[in-house]
């Protein structure tokens, strides 16, 4: 707690280098470790009516959907917090052919998704990069006027140039943490925080829209982590960031580890938007699974993209990345539409359209 009158000295220094990050749009290590060690709820809603602010004279009130395919639960990997890890004997496996995979998104097509998300563990053995090719073209030649985004884990530069070259538009890849102690701490050691790192500069390199991000409470975060995190997402400059809470999973090593903050993912989003107004920020299913207006409340701080799920139902329950993901029971269709009654209640609108960076 603060004490009356340090508090209120703190209280306008936080606001204060609030309003520098959005004429300056960063501020240094030392000044986020301030904000993230003594911000409180005054300063979060002061954020998110700033960054509300920008989202709507950016955005307007429409908020992009991208439908997310994911085509596959296998995954090479053990990072050690997610739930299709490769360690995991109790998840049950499947994979999507690419006929399922194209007509997931023509239902999504039907509903007004102008965007389809593929995403999947790292099952480059079934899905090499040629195949991967070869599903984005059969994509982009039935729906021209829809873009592509892949979110498949770590490539090498010359697949991901492959599948730039086949029609890809966007990537995601969470960096999730710039710090690469904390890195080494929430994945296996075989995994590289250099690697990772390295194919989001390809991905920029090589013309994508591309997406960073982390998980907000992460096992072991600190506030000096978050502070990396801003300082790279500043310098990185992504077309997109994804940010959502830590949530644990029953059958992972982190199964006893502490969800992550619902406010400080909040005030995160905020913070976002203040530093990059452009950028591409979705309300993540993630911060809906931790509550359940999670995803209003995202949007009303800042975010302006809601990616609602259009695998098959049948499937939903096992691309389980945390316990308790939400719309695993639901079919596409009422995915789009309590999406979109969700949006209405507070003021705003689905958009069909791409949704391009710009
Ligand atoms: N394999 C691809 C990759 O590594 O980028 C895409 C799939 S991966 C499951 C997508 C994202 O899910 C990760 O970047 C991670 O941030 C998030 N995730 C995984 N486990 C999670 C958990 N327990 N809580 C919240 N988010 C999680
Ligand atoms: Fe699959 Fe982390 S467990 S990428």
């Amino acid at each position: 707690m603060r004490d009356c009158l340090t508090g209120e000295s703190m209280s306008e220094k936080i606001k204060s280098l609030i309003d520098r990050l959005g004429t300056e749009h960063r501020l240094s290590k030392e000044e986020w470790v301030t904000v993230f060690s003594e911000w409180d709820d005054e300063d979060r809603a002061y954020a998110a009516e700033k960054a509300r602010a920008l989202s709507l004279a950016q955005f307007g009130n429409k908020i992009f959907i991208r439908g997310i395919v994911e085509f596959s639960n296998i995954c090479k990997n053990d990072c050690l917090y997610c739930g299709i890890r490769r360690s995991n004997t109790n998840a049950e496996r499947y994979r999507l052919t690419e006929e399922e995979i194209l007509s997931c998104c023509e239902e999504g097509y039907e509903y007004g998704f102008r965007t389809f998300v593929l995403q999947s563990g790292e099952d480059y053995g079934a899905y090499p990069p040629e195949r991967m090719a070869g599903i984005v073209r059969s994509i982009k030649q039935a729906h021209p006027d829809c873009a592509v985004t892949l979110s498949l884990g770590e490539l090498e530069y010359d697949a991901l140039k492959l599948l730039k070259e086949a029609g890809a538009d966007r990537y995601l890849l969470r960096h999730e943490t710039a710090d690469r102690e904390h890195y080494g701490k929430l994945h296996p050691a075989e995994m590289s925080f250099d690697h990772r790192m390295q194919c989001l500069r390809w991905l920029k390199e090589l013309g994508y829209q591309t997406g960073a991000g982390i998980m907000v409470g992460s096992p072991y975060q600190t506030n000096e982590c978050l502070a990396e995190d801003m300082v790279f997402l500043a310098e990185f400059d992504p077309q997109m960031i994804g940010i959502g809470p830590f949530l644990p999973h029953k059958d992972t090593p982190f199964k006893d580890m502490r969800k992550g903050s619902y406010e400080l993912t909040l005030f995160l989003l905020s913070l976002c938007r203040i530093m990059l107004p452009r950028v591409l920020l979705p309300a993540t299913t993630a911060l809906g699974t931790i509550r359940p207006d999670g995803r209003e409340q995202g949007v009303l701080a800042g975010a302006n993209v809601i990616m609602p799920n259009l695998s098959p139902t049948a499937v939903r329950k096992k691309y389980m990345l945390y316990d308790g993901k939400i719309c695993t029971e639901d079919r596409s269709a009422e995915c789009r539409d309590c999406i979109k009654a969700r949006m209405k209640r507070i003021g705003y609108e689905v958009a069909v359209t791409r949704g391009d960076y710009v």
